[in-house]
C-alpha cells in the first residue's frame, strides 16, 4: 500500500473512499467531518440527531455518496469519548475501517489526521498511528494458500489543509511505516510454521536484515556454543536434528561511546514440543510461536537501524527447535550456563529459560549495561494477566518504567509483577545451583526470579509475551495470529533511552 500526503480539500478528492471522525457526543460536527456534512447537504447531522452516528470508539458508518460529491464514500469514524482518546485508538480506528474498505473493494483510501485539532494529538502523532492502524490492521499471512483472492487497497492518502504540515506529515508517515514493516516481520515470524521457520532460516532473516539496514551479525553455530560453555541451549538443542544458532546483531547509533548500549534478548524456540516432559497434543500447534522473543528483537532492530537513534542496540536471538530426540536432554540432567551457574533441568519443558540464561550470560560478557528479554515464557503468565497485556519483571524500577512508558506510547499494554524474596527458594535445587521449575505457584514469577540468576547486577527487564504474542481475536490494527507484540514498544524503548 503507497502511503502518500496532499494538501487539499477531503471533499474533493478522487478516492473510493474518505475517513472523517466524531468524538461521542459531538453533535454539530466541525473541521473535516463539518465540511463533508455540508457538502452531504448536512447528511451527517442528520444521521446524528437520528441517533445512527453516535460517535463511540469503533464505530463506523459508510455514507455513500451516489456521485454529489468525488469521492464514493464517506466514512464517520467513531472516535470515542475524549477523555479516553489517545494513539491508539486512530490505530485502533484505521485498522478497523481499513480492513472494512478492502472488504467493500475499496482501492483507494483518503483520510484527515484523527484527533490532530480537538483531539490533542499532535500532527506527526496523528500521521504516524494512522499509517501504523492502516498498515498493521490490513495484515494478512497468506503464504501457504494456492489461491489468491486478490483483494487490496493499493493507495492510503492523508488529506491536510494547510500544506505548511505536510513535510511533518510525510516524515511521520513513513516512520509509522517503518515502524508498522517491522512488527509486520515479526508476525510473519511467528506465524510461519516450524518446518519453514527454523533456527537456520531465522539466521537466515537476521543476516537479510543486517545487509539490508547495515547492520553488524554473527551467527554462532554448534561448535561456538561448545566453546564458550552456553549448555543451557545446547541442553535444550540436544534432542533436535535442527542446528541451534546464537544469533547477535548490532546496531551501533554512538559508536564514540560504546557503554551508552541496550540488549534485546529474544527466547527462539522455533517449536516447543515440550521434549521428554512431553506438552498435550491439543493446541501444541501454536508452539511455533515460541520463537516470538526472537523475532521481536531482531524486527525491533532492524526499525532501530532505519529511525538511527543515538544509542548502541544490540539483537541477541537464542534460536532452537525443544525436541524430544534420542539424544535429547532428561529430567534431572544438570547443564552448566555460560556463565558458569549449573542447572537441574527438572522440566524439559521450561526451555526458554535455559537458553536465556546463556543470551543473559552472553550479554553480560559482551558488555552490554541494560538488557530486556522477550520471550513467551509461561503459561502461568496467560493465567495471570491473558490476553491484553505484558506481564513485565525488574531488578531496576527506572529501566522497567522505561519499558513501560514506551508500551504505552506504542499501545502495548505491560503490567508489572513483583519478584519478592520468598518466591526464590522455590527455585532451590539438591543438586545444582538452581532448577528450571519453582512449583505450581506463581509460575510466572518463578520463571522471572530464575531468569534474575543469570542478569545479576546488570539492570534489566523481563518481558513475558506467552499470553500477547498472539489472539485468536481480530480487532482494531490485531488480526488473528500473531501480534507482533512488543516490536513498537522496544523501538520506542530505544529512542526514548537515546533521547535521554
Ligand atoms: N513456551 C511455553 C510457555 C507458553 C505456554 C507460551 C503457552 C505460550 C503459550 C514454555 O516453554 C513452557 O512450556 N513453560 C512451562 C513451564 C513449566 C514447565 C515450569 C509452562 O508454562 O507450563
Ligand atoms: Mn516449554
Ligand atoms: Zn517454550
Amino acid at each position: 500500500m503507497d502511503i502518500k500526503a496532499i494538501a487539499g480539500d477531503i471533499t474533493r478528492v478522487e478516492a473510493g473512499a474518505v475517513v472523517v471522525n466524531l468524538f461521542e457526543g459531538v453533535e454539530r460536527p466541525g473541521g473535516a467531518t463539518g465540511a463533508a456534512d455540508s457538502a452531504l447537504g448536512g447528511a451527517i447531522s442528520r444521521l446524528i440527531a437520528e441517533g445512527e452516528i453516535q460517535g463511540k470508539k469503533g464505530e463506523v458508518t459508510v455514507i455513500h455518496t451516489l456521485g454529489r460529491i468525488p469521492p464514493a464514500r464517506v466514512v464517520v469514524a467513531g472516535l470515542g469519548k475524549r477523555e479516553a482518546f489517545s494513539a491508539d485508538v486512530v490505530r485502533q480506528v484505521m485498522g478497523v475501517i481499513c480492513r472494512r474498505l478492502r472488504e467493500a473493494g475499496v482501492e483507494r483510501v483518503a483520510t484527515i489526521l484523527h484527533g490532530a485539532g480537538i483531539g490533542g494529538l499532535g500532527v506527526s502523532e496523528s500521521a504516524q498511528a494512522v499509517a501504523e492502524g492502516g498498515l498493521l490492521g490490513l495484515y494478512t499471512f497468506k503464504r501457504h494458500f494456492t489461491k489468491s483472492e486478490g483483494k487490496d487497497i493499493k493507495e492510503m492518502t492523508v488529506v491536510e489543509t494547510d500544506a505548511s504540515r505536510l513535510p511533518a506529515i510525510r516524515e511521520a508517515l513513513e516512520r509509522g511505516r517503518v515502524v508498522a514493516e517491522a512488527a509486520i516481520l515479526a508476525r510473519d515470524m511467528v506465524n510461519e510454521p516450524s518446518n519453514f521457520m527454523t533456527p537456520t532460516h531465522i539466521a537466515d532473516i537476521a543476516r537479510q536484515v543486517a545487509q539490508e539496514h547495515g547492520l553488524e551479525i554473527t551467527v554462532l553455530d554448534r561448535p561456538q556454543m561448545e566453546g564458550l560453555g552456553m549448555g543451557g541451549l545446547l541442553g535444550v538443542a540436544r534432542g533436535s536434528d535442527e542446528p541451534p544458532k546464537f544469533i547477535v546483531l548490532r546496531y551501533q547509533g554512538d559508536p564514540s561511546n560504546p557503554g551508552n548500549n541496550l540488549g534485546l534478548l529474544g527466547k527462539g524456540i522455533t517449536f516447543d514440543t515440550g521434549s521428554i516432559s512431553l506438552k498435550p497434543a491439543a493446541g501444541m500447534e501454536a508452539m511455533k510461536g515460541d520463537m516470538a522473543g526472537a523475532a521481536s528483537v531482531i524486527s525491533a532492530i532492524k526499525a532501530i537501524a532505519q529511525l538511527k537513534p543515538k544509542i548502541n542496540v544490540t539483537a541477541i536471538a537464542a534460536a532452537t527447535e525443544n525436541m524430544p530426540g534420542g539424544s535429547a536432554q532428561k529430567p534431572g540432567d544438570v547443564v552448566r550456563s555460560m556463565g558458569g551457574k549449573t542447572i537441574e533441568v527438572e522440566n524439559t519443558d521450561a526451555e526458554g529459560r535455559l537458553v536465556l540464561a546463556d543470551a543473559l550470560g552472553y550479554a553480560r560478557q559482551a558488555g552490554l549495561r541494560r538488557l530486556v528479554d522477550v520471550a513467551t515464557l509461561t503459561g502461568a503468565m496467560r493465567v495471570a494477566l491473558g490476553d491484553y497485556c505484558t506481564g513485565a519483571f525488574t531488578n531496576n524500577q527506572e529501566l522497567l518504567n522505561a519499558v513501560v512508558q514506551a508500551g504505552e506510547k506504542a499501545g502495548e499494554r505491560i503490567w508489572q509483577l513483583p519478584m519478592y524474596e520468598e518466591y526464590k527458594e522455590q527455585n532451590r535445587s539438591q543438586v545444582a545451583d538452581v532448577k528450571n521449575t519453582g512449583g505450581a505457584k506463581a509460575g510466572a514469577i518463578t520463571a522471572a526470579l530464575f531468569l534474575a540468576e543469570f542478569s545479576e547486577d546488570t539492570p534489566w527487564v523481563h518481558l513475558d509475551i506467552a499470553g500477547t504474542s498472539m489472539t485468536d481475536k481480530e480487532g482494531g490494527y490485531l488480526v488473528k495470529g500473531a501480534t507482533g507484540v512488543p516490536v513498537r514498544t522496544l523501538i520506542n524503548l530505544a529512542l526514548d533511552l537515546a533521547e535521554g
